[in-house]
């Protein structure tokens, strides 16, 4: 719907443009040039910048309409490292001329993409001890090594998680640097924060200047987005870490002793393509190793999508990319960032909640979740008030601003659904509206997800099922109470469970990959922050801090980016591809109670979710330091696979950055969608008359265990589906050789009794002495 919407919107703008003849308002495009053409003028010119700039003075247009003075088009970047290109503001008419010059293979206008919003690694297993990943000495010689970029909103550098006491001399290999701006100097980067740069252009073209009183024109981050995630992932140990005391403990980066480099190109929360482009392109330029990215765009098919033109170009670089999947959840189908060479991140509980707990004047008492802080731990049993009772407007249920009667709720708890405005505002307005309580209740897509806000007024959070209790007693007891009381942090609960907001499969985009790949912790983490950014972002509240808890696929990703860096610091020569697989195959699919991982989402706890919630499990970091075997992809395979997914040579040529030819139709039926070596798999059936009722796939795992091995097969089948291996034992006779297997899959007439958007699941397992190496199965009826 998005996506029809903005073709709408596009359409439009077309139209108007040509209503208007010459228009002198310019867009910025990002234009997609044949690398060969490129190579073969840089002889000509020094820089691909100057020939970029001769064909612009191209598109310009010969109009001799004197009454409209054209604006000259504006070069604003230059991308060379991961995609081959420049952006660029132009009028509609410099667009139409330039798609027309050889060597321009797309061009496309300029889109915005939006971040997605201590005790998190002992959860991961994470111990400081002798064998896992946290052993002392693979900390300080090795994962000092390895250096983690952030595209996000800049970093705060003198936060104390950023310190680089203990630290080596940076690797000698980086060629980053520390860029002055606004409040930003080349001080402030030390051995920790090693590099530091930002990319305005595309976001200015669009919104005009940076207001340099509101936020820093420079990598200084005054949001905390970046803050926050750069030390997820890779923040210095902090002891006595907290949020007004909760969640106290040792604040520290899943790989704490790698560095970090920022690349700032997110702007008051928005971060243009071209910018991010840049970013990227600087990034793997500068020798960062991994670079982790919270942000998601719209779903389109990638040679469309310069993030993950970029990706890929990162990916042939060597670089590990991890992306947030988007809080988009629980709808099906909204998963973002979905091209096969990146890591999609989906995001679920810990064990740690922070109780806030509700008792009704009937003696009904529900758990909820709150950060609300003060020496007041209790209210007093307060009148609730709720819709009608409380301002009688259309919207009120849900506490929008001016929504409230104060002669209605002065003194009184007031009901809000979860749902449209911040649930921190909304405690605004009951505040404001002279409220003393604020019980916030899901509504049914939020299920029983208990995301936690530091509350600017006693307040907590309730599921869907309390939600409707209370709602009840409400209609029938005018006169019924509640109380609202604060346990601060509780341990022990019922976890990992994938979060509601959490965004799912399977892909619009790309049917042929299971997405999200993994999930990790993205509910109530607790990292770093700048203390000049308010902890709810509401500028009436004053109240600032170290360190913020906040929930999001924005948190998740950089947890997977510090796992990441830790494999590739024991690993140095692995491909990101064998450490993406790494990482799903060693991943857990049961909770801490021993049943399969649930959905939070689904009141029921006995949902259990499915790979297009969480991919292939949760992460499991020391299980995917020694993984056993690995599933390795070159960066020709990816193309293959375009080619497979019926890309034109055109669209591969544009990923690729090179003159590209898929095969022939005969050679195409050798390498199917599902031939791609991916660590999960995903099959299609159509129901068309004569669809193929089997599909045999191919894939080739490369040991890197124990010397002498052999691995059995085990066989967990999807419903309505045959699955069988050849062979089924793989026995390895040393490391670094590769054997390969094919995997049939066969439909069983009866399509699937799960029904769940007609799909159903399973798994595959090779299991050799400790290694248990696990990939899951979605099957999808069309
Ligand atoms: C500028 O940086 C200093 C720290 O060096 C900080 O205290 C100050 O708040 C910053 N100003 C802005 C506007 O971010
Ligand atoms: C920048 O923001 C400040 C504070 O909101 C405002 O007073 C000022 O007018 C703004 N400057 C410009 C150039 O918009
Ligand atoms: C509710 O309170 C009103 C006014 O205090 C009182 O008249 C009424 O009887 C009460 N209703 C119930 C069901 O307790
Ligand atoms: C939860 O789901 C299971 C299986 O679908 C069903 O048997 C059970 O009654 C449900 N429980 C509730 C409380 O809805
Ligand atoms: C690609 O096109 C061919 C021929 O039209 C078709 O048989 C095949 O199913 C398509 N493959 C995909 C992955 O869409
Ligand atoms: C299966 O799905 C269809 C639509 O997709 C729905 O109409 C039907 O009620 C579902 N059947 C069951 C048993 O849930």
């Amino acid at each position: 719907m998005k996506a029809a919407c903005r073709i709408l919107w596009l359409t439009l703008i077309v139209l108007f443009a040509e209503i208007s003849t010459a228009s002198v308002d310019r867009k910025t495009y990002i234009i997609h040039m044949d690398d060969a053409k490129v190579l073969e003028l840089k002889s000509f010119y020094k820089q691909p910048q100057e020939w970029y700039e001769e064909i612009l003075q191209l598109s310009r247009t010969t109009s001799a309409d004197i009454d409209h003075e054209e604006l000259p088009p504006e070069l604003l970047y230059t991308y060379e490292n991961t995609m081959t290109g420049f952006s660029a503001k132009l009028t509609t008419e410099q667009y139409q001329l330039l798609t027309e010059i050889d060597g321009v293979l797309h061009a496309a206008p300029d889109e915005i993409r939006s971040l997605q919003t201590t005790y998190s690694p002992d959860f991961l297993g994470l111990e400081l001890d002798q064998t896992g990943l946290w052993n002392e000495n693979s900390l300080q010689q090795r994962a000092s090594d390895v250096i983690i970029g952030f595209v996000d909103t800049g970093i705060w550098p003198e936060h104390i998680s950023f310190s680089d006491t203990g630290l080596s001399p940076i690797p000698s290999r980086w060629k980053g640097t520390c860029v002055e701006g606004t409040n930003f100097s080349v001080t402030n980067c030390n051995r920790k924060l090693i590099g530091a740069k930002f990319f305005f252009k595309g976001y200015e073209a669009a919104y005009g200047r940076i207001n340099d009183t509101i936020e820093s024109r420079s990598a200084r981050d005054s949001r905390g987005h970046g803050t926050h995630t750069a030390s997820t992932a890779a923040g210095n140990a902090v002891s006595g870490a907290s949020l007004f005391g909760m969640a106290k403990g040792i604040a520290r980066g899943i790989s704490f002793t790698s560095r970090i480099a920022a690349y700032k190109a997110c702007w008051e929360g928005n971060c243009a393509n071209s910018d991010i482009l840049a970013a990227i392109d600087h990034a793997v330029a500068d020798g960062v190793d991994v670079l982790s990215l919270s942000l998601v765009g719209d779903a389109t098919p990638y040679y469309k999508d310069s993030a993950m033109v970029a990706s890929l170009g990162a990916t042939q670089k060597g670089v590990f990319v991890s992306f947030s999947a988007g809080n988009s959840g629980p709808f099906a189908s909204t998963v973002g960032n979905v091209a096969p060479w990146v890591m999609t991140v989906a995001a679920s509980s810990l064990d740690r909640g922070f109780l806030g707990q509700v008792k009704l004047s009937n003696g009904k008492i529900f758990r909820g979740s709150s950060i609300y802080s003060s020496n007041q731990k209790k209210t007093k049993q307060l009148p609730l008030v709720y819709k009608e009772t409380a301002g009688g407007k259309r919207v009120t249920e849900y506490c929008l601003p001016e929504s409230l009667s104060p002669s209605l709720v002065k003194g009184k708890v007031v009901l809000c659904m979860r749902g449209i405005n911040d649930k921190t505002e909304k405690g605004l307005v009951v505040k404001s509206a002279g409220g003393a309580g604020m019980i916030l209740l899901n509504t049914p897509s939020y299920g029983e997800e208990l995301v936690a806000d530091p509350h600017v007024l006693p307040a907590t959070l309730l599921g869907v099922s309390a939600a409707k209790a209370i709602k009840g007693y409400l209609t029938r007891d005018k006169n019924l109470t509640a109380s609202i009381s604060f346990y601060g942090t509780t341990y022990g609960a019922r976890s990992p469970m994938v979060a509601a907001f959490s965004s799912r499969g399977p892909s619009l985009v790309d049917p042929y990959i299971i997405k999200p790949d993994i999930t990790a912790p993205g509910i109530n983490i607790l990292a770093a922050w700048p203390p000049v950014s308010s902890i709810t972002h509401l500028s009436s509240d004053k109240r600032r801090a170290e360190f913020n808890i906040l929930s999001g696929t924005s948190m998740s990703c950089p947890h997977v980016s510090g796992i990441a860096a830790l494999i590739k610091s024991v690993h140095q020569n692995w491909s990101p591809a064998a450490i993406k697989s790494a990482i799903m195959t060693s991943a857990y699919t049961h909770d801490n109670r021993g049943h399969l991982i649930s959905d939070l989402s689904v009141s029921n706890s006995t949902q259990y979710v499915t790979p297009f919630e969480f991919g292939s499990g949760h992460v499991n970091p020391d299980k995917a330091l020694d993984p056993g075997l690995v599933y390795d992809i070159t960066g020709e395979d990816y193309l293959n696979y375009l080619c497979s997914i019926n890309y034109t040579n055109a669209q591969v040529t544009l990923l690729a950055r090179r003159e590209y030819n898929c095969p022939s139709d005969e050679g195409k039926a050798t390498f199917q969608a599902g031939d791609l070596n991916y660590p999960s798999f995903a099959v299609l059936f159509y129901a068309v008359k004569g669809g193929k009722t089997s599909y045999t796939y191919k894939r080739t795992v490369t040991n890197v265990g124990k010397a002498k091995i052999s691995y059995k097969i085990l066989i967990d089948e999807p419903k309505g589906v045959r699955v069988s291996v050849v062979p089924k034992v793989l026995k390895f006779k040393e490391l670094g050789e590769k054997q390969s297997y094919k995997v049939s899959f066969t439909r069983s007439g009866a399509k699937t009794t799960d029904n769940k958007s007609l799909s159903s699941f399973g798994s595959l397992i090779w299991v050799g002495g400790e290694y248990s190496v696990r990939s899951p199965i979605a099957v999808t009826w069309q």
